[in-house]
């Protein structure tokens, strides 16, 4: 598979500082932002500079190291440390992989963490980011692998918001699949919801697809009906923000509503995740957080008013599909199908662990 120009990477050695696309600016422009502080890094994921679950969850890692780094003095490391984690953890709440990464670099410390170097412990920690970033490019050739079978000669897949290269550390988990599909010779053509308010699946998916010279046509979210009726759409691969124990999802704003058109017209809707997208500490999906953002995304997106002035918003950023309007889960240990907490748990051999948020 072909990989995009880096999501986002690490620069330099130590002290060093994190580089990522800004997706704000795509596709009229790709251009690169350096993160030298945390302050800069808690804002590139809240003005979705970087987004998408395991893009998030690589930046934020990657956060407290750049957060850390240049802090001397034994004795206050550790209060530092979470200083930055918690500050981290305040930037979206809905992706997990946020809280699983942030968890995961302390984690690698935490024994040491009274009694080794400051320059011990942010090397251990970048380590440690620099491994949930390779993992996550190994995890989403592995997705792709795994779902790859699920399209078929000629036909059509429908796409919501952006589960793509720029979504992860390289390649992406919905897009994955279509990649490695086009990889085996396959020939399909992908319609990408557009994505309201904020367009990821206008600016950023048909993006990814016309560099892969994978055939796509963008459509407005409230095409998608017409387009399933008049036959155009086989299957529907989303990607997902944070996965309960029962498999119900959560993922863009909009998802919710494809997967009961896809079951209104009998079309297999399959999401497409990491395990680090999996929260087991939660039964279902009525626990997930859900983002709500800034009213201006509706009102003056991209600079333009659009409503009057004054007008109430409700903006929340995900939905939550229940696992039964999905057809399967493609991991990177398989296609989980039929989607239940009991062959969830089996197939990702998960040990529940609490998360700190
Ligand atoms: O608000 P965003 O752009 O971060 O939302 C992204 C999505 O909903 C993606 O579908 C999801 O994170 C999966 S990315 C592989």
């Amino acid at each position: 598979m072909n990989p995009l120009p880096r999501t986002i990477e690490w620069v330099g050695d130590l002290p060093g500082h994190v580089r990522l696309i800004d997706q704000t600016l795509l596709p009229t422009s790709l251009e690169y932002r350096d993160c030298h502080t945390v302050e800069q890094v808690w804002e590139a994921i809240k003005l979705l500079r970087v987004r998408g679950a395991p893009a998030i969850g690589v930046a934020a890692a990657m956060g407290v190291v750049v957060g850390v780094q240049r802090h001397t003095g034994a004795g206050t490391f550790a209060h530092r440390l979470h200083e930055v984690a918690d500050y981290l953890r305040t930037s979206r709440p809905t992706a997990v992989n946020l809280f699983w990464a942030i968890d995961r670099v302390l984690r690698r410390i935490e024994s040491r963490l009274h009694n080794s170097p400051p320059e011990i412990l942010a090397r251990l920690l970048l380590e440690e980011a620099l491994t949930i970033e390779t993992e996550d490019r190994a995890m989403c050739l592995a997705i792709g692998l795994a779902g790859a079978s699920l399209i078929g000669e000629g036909q059509g897949v429908l796409t919501h918001c952006n589960a793509g290269g720029l979504a992860t550390a390289a390649y992406g988990t919905a897009i994955a699949v279509m990649y490695a599909a086009a990889e085996q010779g396959k020939r399909f053509s992908v319609y990408a919801d557009e994505t309201r308010p904020l367009l990821q699946g206008a600016r950023l998916t048909t993006w990814e697809l016309m560099q892969a010279d994978i055939d796509v046509t963008l459509i407005c979210d409230n095409m998608a009906a017409q387009v399933m009726r008049e036959g155009r759409v086989q299957l529907v691969i989303v990607g997902a923000d944070r996965i309960a124990a029962n498999g119900d999802t959560a993922n863009k704003i909009g998802t919710y509503g494809v997967a009961v058109l896809a079951k209104a017209h009998g079309i297999p809707f399959y999401v497409a995740a990491p395990s680090s997208t999996f929260d087991l500490s939660i039964r279902d999906g009525s626990a997930i957080p859900i983002e709500q953002r800034d009213p201006r995304e509706i009102t003056h997106a991209f600079g333009k008013a659009t409503a009057p002035d004054g007008v109430r918003v409700y903006n929340p950023a995900f939905d939550v599909t229940p696992a039964e309007l999905i057809a399967g889960i493609i991991t990177e240990k398989g296609v989980i199908a039929p989607v239940n907490e009991r062959l969830i748990r089996e197939r990702l051999s998960f040990v529940s662990e609490p998360r700190t948020k």
